[in-house]
Formats: structure tokens, C-alpha cells, sequence
């Protein structure tokens, strides 16, 4: 059952991929040109399954990825940038069958995927950086954060009748701060929901992409009341709505 949804995952992953192997070099170098840094990165991670019916057998599938990133220069803040990001993913599936029988099928691509950053300057009323959302800052409660102050509200969540909340602060990369632009797509992975965004209504929610102050509260909390726990990120809105 996993192995049968790991396909699922691939093929779905392959059909989103932008630049396969024979345009890679040109989008490489397209990207190399705009960059003035590059970060590289490698994970292995592997993972044993074992199918006890109809031909029982054992799959190791170890996942072999080398993450490229070029990051534009950023020459004024506040600003947003498109970082390319190419990843190398080699799948090794190893499978052993209960009579000794072993084969290996080994799967390549290349996947280079856009990643979008609001990028700004670091003010002295931003939370600091690392206050994820757990952080006890961030906590609702208020014997937690007792004389907390009340940060304000952004504009624009007002303007539409919504509560502002913070993420979890943005990541710090020299010196200033990238907020990620999420997807629909991406926000079930909790590590690039970052920064101020707007939530309520009729479960509504907007990114702003916009660093966290002081005396800001988790998602879903109204100060003195607590945690709204109906509440979730079903209806986006905003310029990332559309996937
Ligand atoms: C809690 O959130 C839900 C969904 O967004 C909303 O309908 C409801 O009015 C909220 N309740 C309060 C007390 O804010």
C-alpha cells in the first residue's frame, strides 16, 4: 500500500516538474546568471517495507536528493524574489523476495521548482528569529505571555475583515528577512508556513508574507478569549489562491 501510493506520489510529482533533464543545462545557467549565491545540499533517507501476502517480499527504497538554490541578488528591501530551486532525485528500489530472488530499479529526474520569498529589512520590533510556532511568544495563552502587548493589526486583514496572526517568525538569511510565499499546495508542511497572516471569517485565510512583531499571537487565537479551534485554512485568498 505505501509502495503503491509512493508511485502515486511520483507520477504526480513528475507531471509538476518544469525543467526536465534536457533543458536542465539551459535553465542552470539561465538561473546561474541572475544568481549571486548558490546553496547545495544532499539528504539520503531510506525506508523498508514488507509485503507479507502474495509474494512476500522486502523494498528498501532509498531517495538520494541534491538540492541546488540560486538566490537572485536582492538590491532594495522590501522586496520579493524568485529563488530557482533544482533538486537531483535518484530513487533506488531494492527488493528482496522471500526465495532469495533480489532486483533493483533505480529512478532519476530532475525537478527545478520557483520558490517565491518576500524579502525584508529586520526591524527592532520583529520577534526574533527562530520564534516557530509552538514558541511560547506565539502561545495563546495569557498566563504565558503575561502584559503581553497588543500588536497591530496589518491593514489589509482588517480591510477584510479578518484577525491577524503570526506563522511563526520568517527565516533569517543574512541579515534580513525571507518570508516564503506558499501554495495552497504547501501548507501542509508546517515548516513554510512563516510569517503574519490573516485568518477568520468563514475560514478564510491570506498570507502577508510580512515578518512577526512583538506582541503578535498564533494563528486561530483572539487575546482573552483563546485558541478558535473550528478554525483552518480552508479558503485562500490573496494572489497564491489559485494552487
Ligand atoms: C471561529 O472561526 C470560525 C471559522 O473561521 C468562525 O466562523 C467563527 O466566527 C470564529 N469564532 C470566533 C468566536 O471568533
Amino acid at each position: 500500500m505505501k509502495f503503491q501510493s509512493l508511485f502515486l506520489c511520483a507520477s504526480a510529482f513528475t507531471g509538476g516538474i518544469v525543467g526536465a533533464s534536457p533543458s536542465l543545462a539551459t535553465s542552470k545557467a539561465a538561473a546561474a546568471s541572475l544568481a549571486t549565491k548558490t546553496r547545495i545540499w544532499s539528504t539520503t533517507e531510506s525506508s523498508v517495507t514488507y509485503y507479507q501476502f502474495i509474494n512476500p517480499r522486502k523494498i528498501t527504497l532509498i531517495t538520494t536528493k541534491t538540492v541546488t538554490s540560486y538566490e537572485p541578488s536582492v538590491a532594495t528591501l522590501p522586496t520579493t524574489v524568485t529563488e530557482m530551486v533544482v533538486s537531483h532525485v535518484t530513487w533506488e528500489d531494492r527488493i528482496s523476495y522471500s526465495n532469495g530472488d533480489r532486483s533493483t530499479s533505480i529512478t532519476s529526474f530532475v525537478a527545478t521548482v520557483p520558490e517565491t520569498w518576500a524579502v525584508a529589512k529586520p526591524q527592532p520590533t520583529d520577534l526574533p528569529a527562530g520564534t516557530g510556532a509552538g514558541a511560547a511568544e506565539l502561545q495563546c495563552s495569557e498566563e504565558l505571555n503575561p502584559g503581553r502587548p497588543e500588536a497591530a493589526a496589518d491593514p489589509l486583514c482588517t480591510a477584510h475583515g479578518l484577525k491577524t496572526g503570526c506563522q511563526g517568525q520568517c527565516a533569517l538569511r543574512d541579515n534580513s528577512w525571507w518570508c516564503f510565499e506558499m501554495h495552497e499546495r504547501d501548507y501542509t508542511n508546517a515548516a513554510l508556513r512563516m510569517g503574519r497572516a490573516c485568518w477568520g471569517g468563514n475560514l478564510e485565510f491570506r498570507q502577508l508574507n510580512t515578518p512577526c512583531v512583538v506582541g503578535d499571537v498564533g494563528m486561530a487565537c483572539v487575546p482573552g478569549q483563546g485558541l478558535n479551534t473550528s478554525w483552518g485554512a480552508v479558503n485562500w485568498e490573496g494572489p497564491e489562491a489559485a494552487g
